[in-house]
């Protein structure tokens, strides 16, 4: 216990089956182990506008797409507080405090920054609010005093940046905030799970996604247009599985009981995959399989979403209590760090 947990993600995109394994699956079932006080999830919108300006209806239609993933997923708002970024000013004036904690030279060695910077053409003309992200987002995990942060990889430059501010702002005006650490999937494969056409990365850009709304005749289609081993030309060839986005999402998809559904004739994923290296098994049935396995995890998930897609005041209802509760708290470490600092001059 004293754990506080909390995560996000920016709303630029309905969320695809890497965010499922990468972090929806573990935020749902940390939410259900219930080892915390308390757990907060949000949308990181105004964090999307910093690279997004110019398109905020995007941003907007998305906290609502967003919003459905995470609860189709399983995410309970009685469990959890989901709120909007840009609903909690506080962040704002937290933000801004911070941003003297950082020198500009430490915010151009961020590596994700550096590298979304290349992605998007920016070098010669970064936008101020894009290039001081990393410091608004120590004020999201600051705000709630979090010190459980489940995020991809890429997120981890941030988490560092972050702590570092925390140091130094409780060095400089007194121990105040707390430090985090960064809760990361536990295998390689979920960490970043490949896109459908063996690419190293799932991305809605690289379009080899496949989506948690996706129909079950869509998820379908892509899985028999996956790239597997491009050297398995007949059944009877030796074949690959090192590579073979097949496999790779076989390994973790597949339950216990996958077999015995849907595949009876062998034990185990080893034994499915030295078959396939032997040579005598078919891509076909490989994807068959893969696609049942598939099926069955994403069809309670669209068909809850689709249900609450026809409810979009509950959703908001959620999101507005869980806000609600985001500003208490975020106002409670706002006052302090302004205690802390002396500019608290009327009480
Ligand atoms: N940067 C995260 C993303 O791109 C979103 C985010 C914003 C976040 N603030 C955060 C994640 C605080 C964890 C904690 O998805």
């Amino acid at each position: 216990m004293g754990n506080i947990i909390l995560t996000g993600e920016r709303p630029t995109g309905p969320l695809h089956i890497g965010h499922y394994v990468g972090s929806l699956r573990s935020r749902v079932k940390l939410q259900n182990e219930g080892n915390y006080d308390e757990m907060f999830l949000f949308a990181a919108d105004a964090q999307a506008l910093t690279d997004n300006f110019d398109n905020p209806k995007k941003i907007r239609d998305n906290v609502f797409e967003v919003a459905l993933d995470n609860l189709a997923c399983g995410i309970d708002p009685k469990k959890v507080n989901y709120f909007i970024q840009s609903e909690v000013p506080e962040l704002t004036e937290l933000t801004f405090y911070y941003m003297n904690l950082v020198t500009v030279a430490r915010l151009h060695r961020n590596p994700t920054v550096k590298e979304e910077i290349k992605l998007r053409g920016f070098e010669e003309s970064i936008p101020a609010g894009f290039f001081t992200y990393p410091v608004s987002q120590t004020a999201d995990i600051t705000a709630f005093k979090a010190n459980i942060v489940p995020v991809g990889e890429d997120q981890l430059p941030m988490l560092e940046q972050a702590r570092e501010i925390v140091r130094k702002f409780n060095s400089v005006y007194g121990d105040t905030l707390v430090e985090a650490e960064a809760l990361l999937p536990e295998s390689e494969n979920e960490r970043r799970l490949v896109g459908i056409d063996g690419n190293a990365k799932m991305s809605k850009s690289l379009g080899n996604c496949i989506y948690l709304k996706d129909s079950e005749e869509e998820v379908k289609k892509k899985v028999f247009s996956m790239y597997t081993d491009p050297n398995h030309i007949r059944i009877e060839d030796p074949g690959n599985v090192e590579k073979n986005v097949v496999f790779t999402y076989l390994d973790v998809f597949v339950k216990e009981d996958s077999f015995e559904k849907y595949l009876p004739e062998y034990k185990n994923l080893d034994e499915l995959k030295e078959h396939y290296m032997r040579g005598g098994l078919g891509d076909m049935k490989i994807k068959r399989f893969l696609n049942d396995v598939l099926q069955e995890e994403l069809r309670p998930i669209r068909e809850k979403r689709e249900e609450l897609e026809k409810n979009p005041e509950y959703v908001y209802k959620v999101l507005e209590e869980g806000t609600k509760r985001a500003r208490e708290v975020a106002g409670k470490t706002l006052k302090s760090v302004k205690e802390a600092i002396g500019i608290n001059y009327f009480n």
